[in-house]
């Protein structure tokens, strides 16, 4: 059954009739470069995936919200008569609830809500299905409450509810392309003005594939926190001898050359990473729309090999599958994508290589780790909207 009415059929069992219901969809997303840029001020090139989120939701007239699960085959039910506090029991309700206090915060006068979801974004998969249930969650209580607010912004009170409810330190890359993607492209976007401009993902005969290592390392969260935080010392130390460093966006390698006495070793190599990561977002980007892949390829190998070495944000399973991708005829570029420590790698590869990319990197791959990676292939789609 298509997930449209596995959705309402849940919805009916489990709220009685599915009159007066607002469905939304809000996708994942795959980055194709441009990788822990978006919280220091810089850039980023993601496209939204055909794996999304979907949610309905309708009013009720008391001040209940009921939230079920299908994928959890769970049920939360609280009262807006209270303040919205975080669940440590149902971990997955912390994102709509996020949502809801973020939105309450900035003046939508909510009402009682009855809320069915499900996903098809593979979990643990680092294809942001989170940003995507938040997403959902803010497009759909926007329409109920007829609440005023613009696609950026509303992607910012996610991102706020993500980082000050659900306390992950996440910037703003998931939320907005899940909000503003659009089919057929990906999104340059310039996270510290928000500007963005869509880039046709026109690649002949070559296509983007995303391959799930199948891990996910623990303390990714901590771990990612912790990388923030070493940017924001970066920035300090370059700050004291360059003032106009206010994100390490502002910064270059003649300066990082400069405070390199100055900045801890580790602290070089974060910066290092941000510094040449944002400069190579442009420099993909560029390629990509004079019809360079081979140039737009080797930006991801460079991407995936700074992540690795400077960021240490990969791990020896993602590694690997990046090593053995980059080994078949016909990929031209291969990198982790998202946050790290486990998830997907995205490869650019020509269609008939996709075959050998099967036959060789999979077997490969389950042989060294014992673990079967899955693969997945997607068009660039749109971002969230009311169905
Ligand atoms: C996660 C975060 C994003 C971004 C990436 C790394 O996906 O949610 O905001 O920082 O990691 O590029």
């Amino acid at each position: 059954m298509e997930a449209l009415a596995v959705l309402k059929q849940a919805f009916v069992k489990t709220f009685g009739h599915a009159d007066g219901l607002t469905v939304v969809r809000a996708p994942g997303r795959v980055n194709l470069i441009g990788e822990h840029t978006d919280y220091n001020g810089g850039f980023v090139f993601p496209m939204a995936i055909e794996f999304d989120m979907m949610l309905a939701a309708r009013k009720r007239t008391d001040q209940v919200v009921k939230i079920h699960s299908i994928d959890y085959g769970s049920t939360v039910e609280f009262t807006l008569d209270c303040p919205l506090t975080y669940d440590t029991k149902e971990l997955w309700s912390n994102y709509l609830r996020g949502v809801l206090w973020a939105m309450q915060g900035a003046g939508a006068h909510l009402g009682g809500m009855e809320i069915a979801f499900l996903g098809t974004i593979p979990q643990g998969s680092g294809l942001s299905s989170s940003a995507a249930l938040e997403v959902a969650t803010a497009v759909a209580v926007r329409h109920l409450t007829d609440f005023n607010i613009s696609q950026p912004d509303l992607a910012l009170l996610c991102q706020k509810a993500e980082n000050e409810f659900v306390g992950m330190k996440c910037g703003i890359m998931d939320q907005f392309i899940s909000m503003l993607g659009e089919e057929g492209h990906a999104l340059l976007v310039d996270c510290r003005t928000l500007d963005y401009e869509p880039i046709p993902i026109d690649l002949g005969g070559y296509q983007i594939l995303i391959c799930h290592s199948g891990v996910k390392h623990s303390l990714v969260d901590s771990a990612y926190n912790q990388r923030r935080q070493e940017c924001e010392t970066g920035v300090r130390i370059l700050a004291a001898h360059f003032p106009a460093v206010q994100a390490l966006r502002d910064a270059n390698l003649e300066m990082l050359a400069a405070c390199a006495a100055a900045l801890p070793p580790v602290i070089y190599k974060r910066c290092h990473h941000v510094i040449t990561e944002n400069e190579r977002v442009l420099k993909s980007t560029k390629a990509l729309k004079a019809g360079d892949l081979i140039s737009f390829g080797q930006f991801l190998n460079q991407s995936h090999d700074s992540l690795r070495d400077d960021y240490e944000v990969s791990c020896s399973e993602v590694d690997l599958l990046v090593d053995l991708a980059r080994k078949v005829n016909g990929v031209l570029g291969a990198r982790i994508t998202g946050g790290g420590f486990g998830g997907c790698t995205v490869n650019l590869i020509k269609g008939e290589a996709v075959e050998e990319f099967l036959a060789q990197v999979i077997p490969a791959y389950q042989k060294e780790t014992g673990i079967k990676a899955q693969v997945y292939t997607s068009k660039a789609a749109s971002g969230a909207e009311i169905l």
